[in-house]
């Protein structure tokens, strides 16, 4: 936990300047490109990269994650914020994969049960206003046995770190602008609303572009066939 807070206090001033001057969207690609350096580009491969079929991304922000679809997946991409959603399209322009950006919220798609094959996200369910919604959404539209995949941070287990996340979540989604909290319990979600949890695996990034480090979990679950 010390090197976390040592992260925090030593680049987060430098990194709030960074947003000032580099404005909504040229800030949040330099996360996700600091993040990729970081080894979270790895991470975001094993989510994607085998992929095939109908994919529903959620939250796709400046579209970080598209680059890693292969060429026999179809995205259909949802972002809600107009800037963000702008800079989605311009990357699904170069992507492998077909994709498709649509404005629109996790909490209430647009779309008939049954009519994808897998949804994922990447740092989203952090930011959606209910995650319990959320997720109640991605099971009626995933076809039964279709498969849901999370990269997400969520709240520490630690004794100490979790009750400080918690603590401090006011004050982090006050600095962050887009909805981010950090405490949030995702595994938990998951399993509550009713999805079979294949895998969860453990990771930590420590990059001074995004000094924040909670701990990050890579989901795979499936909806019960
Ligand atoms: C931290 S960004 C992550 C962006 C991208 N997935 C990535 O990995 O870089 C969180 C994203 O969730 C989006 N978001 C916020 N509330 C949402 C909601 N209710 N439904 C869907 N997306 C939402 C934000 O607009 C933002 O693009």
């Amino acid at each position: 936990m010390i090197k976390e807070i040592y992260y925090f206090l030593r680049y987060g001033p430098g990194v709030q300047r960074q947003k000032k001057e580099l404005g909504h969207v040229e800030f949040m690609r330099a996360i996700a490109s600091g993040l990729d350096a970081g080894g979270f580009a790895e991470l975001r491969a094993s989510l994607v990269g085998d992929l095939e079929g109908e994919i529903l991304e959620i939250g796709s922000g400046t579209g970080a994650a598209f680059q890693y679809y292969g060429p026999k997946a179809n995205v259909t991409a949802i972002e809600p914020d107009d800037e963000f959603r702008v800079a989605s399209e311009e990357t699904a322009e170069s992507a492998t994969a077909t994709i498709c950006v649509i404005p629109g919220a996790g909490e209430k798609l647009p779309f008939q049960e049954s009519a994808f094959d897998v949804v994922t996200t990447s740092m989203s369910l952090c930011s959606v206003a209910s995650p319990p919604e959320t997720l109640a959404e991605f099971k009626r539209i995933l076809r039964p046995g279709g498969r849901l995949r999370l990269l997400e941070h969520v709240r520490s287990e630690h004794w100490l770190a979790g009750p400080l996340q918690d603590l401090f979540n006011p004050i982090w989604i006050r600095i962050n602008n887009v909805g981010c909290n950090m405490n949030r319990k995702t595994v938990e979600s998951v399993s509550g609303a009713g999805f079979t949890i294949q895998s969860i695996e453990s990771h930590k990034i420590y990059v001074k572009a995004a000094p924040a480090t909670f701990p990050f979990r890579v989901i795979k679950a499936v909806k019960p066939g």
